[in-house]
Parts: structure tokens; C-alpha cells; sequence
């Protein structure tokens, strides 16, 4: 195979996707790793069998560790397959540990590499993302930008100018695919939509969910929330046990459930009033659904979704207040989708790599 692309967590599959079918369609040949970063069915399985992607032709199987163990076990993992396979072209996603893993491997190996949602930056060193994003961006020979501030961030590290090209958002390729006919409410177990506003949250940064304390004043803000609509909250197995431990879901209206599949998600996240999230991905999809979304974090590297969309920075002694003005507000009725988040980044994206295969030769 020429391609060989590299997943392994939850985020990169819906981005992964629409890339994987625009080279089928060019006939490229391509080979797909899942490093076994995320291997529950629930954070894994469903978003193959919903996204239609391929089943992976390998499947490292590394599972959970520290950053080091996670890291270096993918690393000897993808070393002897790129050894033997001779890749073409790496294409990575994303910023988790499976994509500078990859990176690492591919570089030193001397084989191109191709990040797919370069040049995103928080500026915030204490995220393992941005360690992960700064270190893969600057290994990669092409890098595909999702807005035009990662261009910027590019440049000004002295990226060369031909190796950026902004193509747009292959995750929303995902969602606007799925849109159009997710019309039926969903099924989600231990919780019943209902008639009236609810709101979506989703933890799992280690920022707040590592610490007890800082978990103590996000159970307050979500419980003030919860006084005024019911929470439905889908649970990352990260934190989990602390959560439970500290009394997070111990009120009437906040409802836990599993996590959901990508279908699951995206038929509540549509129907919500408002969505209170410290994912990335999330703070996208809300940008082009216009739904209001809450990000409790202190930074974002995806300003695009504050200028252009729904989103918001907030802190947790203030969502509760920042909720009710929300709800008084209502959902928005116009707001502006990033350029070139269109559907068609897949192909833009297939475009690019065909152009640098055929100047490899
Ligand atoms: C990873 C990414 C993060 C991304 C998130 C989405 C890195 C550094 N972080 O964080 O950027 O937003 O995925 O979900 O790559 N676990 C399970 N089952 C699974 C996967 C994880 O139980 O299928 C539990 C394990 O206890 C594990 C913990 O979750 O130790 C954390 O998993 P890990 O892959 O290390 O990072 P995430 O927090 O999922």
C-alpha cells in the first residue's frame, strides 16, 4: 500500500473517514493502522461500524499506560510495520499520543508524513495535545490545516509555505454526511429525551478530571446547572471512578449514560440546548450545528469556534450563570460556519496527497 494511515483514539476516526473514501475513490492504495489507543467497543468498535470505515488491516493492541509506555509501545509496534510495508505516505490525526507516535516512527524512517489538522495551538505547554500537535507538525512534510489561524502558527514556526494547504475540516465532512438523515431521535440507554431543553456535558481532560479539588468545583457548576435543565452526560472512562467517587452524578437531573456512539452523539447534541464540553472535536461540531456550547477550559486551539461560532470559554464558578443567560437567549438562528468547512475536505485532502505521490514518483 502507498498510504498507511494511523488511528487509534476516539477523535481520529470521524476525521479519518472521509480521507480514507476520497483516495479509494482516486484509487490509491492505502492500508489502515488502529494502534489500540481507545479498545473499548463504546470509545472504538461503534465509530468503525457507524463511520463505515475499513476494518483496520493491523491492530496494535497497546491499550492504556502512561504517556511513555502508550507512546513508546505504538512507536515499536509501527516500526516493524513501516519496515516491512515501505509506506509511500504516513497520515496522521489529530493530536493524541497515536499521532506523534507515528510521526516519530515515520520521520526517522524517512518516510513522508502527511497531519491531517496541523497547526493548531492553545499556547498551553501543561496539554499533552499541544506537546503532541508542536512535535508532529514539525515532522510532517505536509501539513493540512483546518482554518486559516493554523496557517499562521505555521508560518510564523518557519514552515515552508508549500508544504501548508488549508483544506478544511474532515470531521465535518463526517457531520454533514450523517445531518442529513439523522432525522429519528436517538436510542440512549438511561436516558429519556425530553420534550423540554436539556443540555449535553462531556469531561475528560486531565486539567479537570485529575484533580480532586478542581473535580469539586466542576460537581458544583454542573449541579447548579442541573437545578435549572436536565444534564445528560455521556462518561469518558477517564475520571469515571473519581467522578462517581466525589458525588458528580448524585442529582436528580444529571443523567450519566456510556459513551455513545458517533450516530448516538450527534442526534443529542442536535436536539440539546446547549452543550458544556472541555473536548476539541465538540466545540467544532456545535460551530456547525449552532448549538451554544460551553468549554470549560482556560484556552482553546480552535479560535475559529469562539469568532465564527458557538462557542464560548468559561469557567466553572461561572456556568451556572452563563447557562441561564444562554437559555434565556435560546438556540441562535444565524451564525457563521469556518471557510471551507463544507464537506469536501476528504477530497481536498486526497487531492494534496495524490499531487505529493505523483512528485515523489
Ligand atoms: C485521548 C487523547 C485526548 C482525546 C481523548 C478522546 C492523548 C494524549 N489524549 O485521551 O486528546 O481528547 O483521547 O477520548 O492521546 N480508557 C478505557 N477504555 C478505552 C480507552 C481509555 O477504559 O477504550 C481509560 C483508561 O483508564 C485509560 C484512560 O481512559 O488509562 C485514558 O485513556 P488514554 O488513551 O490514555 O487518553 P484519553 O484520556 O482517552
Amino acid at each position: 500500500n502507498a498510504v498507511w494511515h494511523v488511528t487509534g483514539a476516539r477523535p481520529n476516526f470521524p476525521k479519518a473517514a472521509p480521507v480514507v473514501a476520497a483516495l479509494n475513490e482516486r484509487g490509491i492504495s492505502q492500508g489502515l493502522v488502529h494502534t489500540g489507543q481507545h479498545y473499548d467497543d463504546n470509545m472504538s468498535t461503534v465509530f468503525f461500524e457507524q463511520l463505515k470505515l475499513p476494518r483496520p488491516d493491523i491492530n496494535l493492541g497497546v491499550g492504556s499506560g502512561s504517556h511513555a509506555q502508550q507512546t513508546a509501545t505504538i512507536m515499536t509496534g509501527l516500526e516493524e510495520l513501516f519496515l516491512k510495508e515501505q509506506p509511500k505516505l504516513v497520515v496522521v490525526y489529530g493530536d493524541v499520543n497515536s499521532t506523534v507516535a507515528a510521526a516519530l516512527v515515520a520521520s526517522k524512517l524517512h518516510i513522508p508524513v502527511a497531519h491531517v489538522e496541523a497547526g493548531l495551538r492553545s499556547f498551553d505547554m501543561t496539554m499533552p495535545e499541544e506537546v503532541n500537535r508542536i512535535v508532529t507538525d514539525r515532522l510532517s512534510n505536509l501539513l493540512l490545516a483546518t482554518s486559516p489561524d493554523a496557517i499562521a502558527h505555521l508560518a510564523h514556526e518557519g514552515v515552508a509555505a508549500d508544504r501548508i494547504h488549508l483544506v478544511g475540516n474532515p470531521m465535518i465532512d463526517t457531520l454533514l454526511s450523517f445531518v442529513k438523515d439523522s432525522g429519528e431521535a436517538p436510542h440512549v440507554e438511561g436516558f429519556e429525551i425530553p420534550d423540554g431543553p436539556f443540555a449535553v456535558a462531556t469531561l475528560h481532560r486531565p486539567a479537570n478530571v485529575d484533580d480532586p479539588g478542581d473535580l469539586n468545583v466542576l460537581k458544583d457548576a454542573l449541579h447548579a446547572t442541573a437545578d435549572q435543565l436536565p444534564v445528560v452526560m455521556p462518561v469518558h472512562p477517564r475520571g469515571k471512578a473519581r467522578m462517581t467517587e466525589i458525588g458528580l452524578f448524585d442529582h436528580d437531573n444529571m443523567h450519566a449514560v456510556e459513551p455513545l456512539g458517533y450516530l448516538e452523539f450527534l442526534g443529542l447534541v442536535r436536539r440539546s440546548a446547549l452543550v458544556v464540553t472541555d473536548s476539541g472535536g465538540i466545540q467544532e461540531e456545535t460551530t456547525v450545528l449552532g448549538v451554544p456550547c460551553l468549554t470549560l477550559r482556560p484556552n482553546t486551539e480552535r479560535p475559529v469556534t469562539i469568532t465564527h461560532g458557538t462557542n464560548q470559554l468559561v469557567t466553572a464558578p461561572a456556568l451556572a450563570g452563563i447557562v441561564k443567560e444562554t437559555l434565556a437567549a435560546g438556540r441562535p438562528t444565524t451564525w457563521k460556519v469556518p471557510p471551507l468547512w463544507d464537506g469536501q475536505a476528504g477530497p481536498r485532502i486526497a487531492e494534496v496527497i495524490d499531487n505529493f505521490l505523483a512528485a515523489q514518483g
